[in-house]
């Protein structure tokens, strides 16, 4: 599926999990990939692997200036930008009743108003390099439902959903693009986090339980790997998607269905 040749894309919180994999699809369908993340030695052993023209950069995708110079660095290095995933993300449990005002802050400034930062910066040299562009965010199937211990991070997801619906509205004039992948329950680092959180408030017992079981709501029965996103970002990243825009699209092994 070679079907991004020459195209310039950035891939954030590309370090590892989903955006690793995205990163190495993307550069296998033919596209030069920077890898931006915080963890800037994570992204560059994994751009090291990719080889060929893949950079990393770092970038903290609540503070403007870093992805303002991650956008510029891509576009000195690839000598255009095409399309940018917004794909870092953070998550963390908690019970309803306990989510704090900072709780809530951390997560809605790194989920959702670091998906604005991205999108913004990434249509301003979209716009200035003469219009056209996809920009592609991570969003979740917890931007579709509530959770009962994800109360924050689910706000956040349904925020990328609206801000992709909103941006698509937005930026349609300039030619630009904006969809969003709704991933399900992906075996990534972020299983960790959430396993940990479900033992703590005596949700599950066991290590991975929490995972199991909530991946076993997939009717196509396997737990979803990173590799699961990549077909539905390289035809997001191409020209057979250049009708669609505003679209939040779940590939979850059907997990949510609407
Ligand atoms: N794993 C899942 O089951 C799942 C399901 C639905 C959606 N998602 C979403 O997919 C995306 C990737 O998740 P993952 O499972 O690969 O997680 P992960 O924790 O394995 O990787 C996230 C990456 O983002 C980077 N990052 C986090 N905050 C950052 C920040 N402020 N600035 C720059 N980089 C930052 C981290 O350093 C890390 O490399 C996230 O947006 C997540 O919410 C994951």
């Amino acid at each position: 599926m070679a079907d991004l040749d020459g195209r310039a894309i950035v891939v954030t919180g590309a370090a590892r999990g989903i955006g690793a994999a995205l990163a190495r699809g993307l550069a296998a369908a033919g596209a030069s990939v920077a890898l931006a993340d915080r963890d800037l030695d994570g992204a560059r052993a994994v751009a090291d692997e990719i080889g060929g023209r893949a950079i990393a950069l770092s970038v903290e995708v609540t503070e403007r200036a870093t992805v303002r110079a991650m956008i510029a660095t891509t576009v000195a290095a690839f000598g255009r930008l095409d399309v940018v995933f917004n794909n870092a993300g953070i998550v963390e449990t908690r019970d309803f009743l306990e989510i704090s005002e900072s709780d809530w802050r951390r997560m809605l400034d790194v989920n959702a108003l670091g998906c604005l930062i991205g999108m913004q910066e990434a249509a301003r040299r979209m716009i200035d390099q003469g219009g056209g562009g996809k920009i592609v965010n991570t969003a979740s199937i917890a931007g579709r439902q509530g959770s009962p211990a994800l109360a924050h991070y689910s706000a956040s997801k349904f925020a990328v959903v609206s801000l992709t619906q909103s941006g698509a509205r937005a930026l349609a004039t300039h030619g630009i693009t904006v969809n969003a992948i709704c991933p399900g329950v992906v075996e990534t680092g972020m299983w960790d986090i959430i396993d940990r959180g479900y033992q703590e408030q005596g949700l599950t017992e066991e290590p991975g339980e929490a995972f199991r079981t909530l991946a076993a709501r997939a009717v196509l029965g396997r737990p979803s790997q990173p590799a699961d996103l990549v077909g539905i970002a390289t035809f997001l990243a191409s020209p057979g998607s250049d009708f669609m825009t505003g679209q939040s699209l779940v590939v979850d092994g059907g997990i949510v269905m609407q």
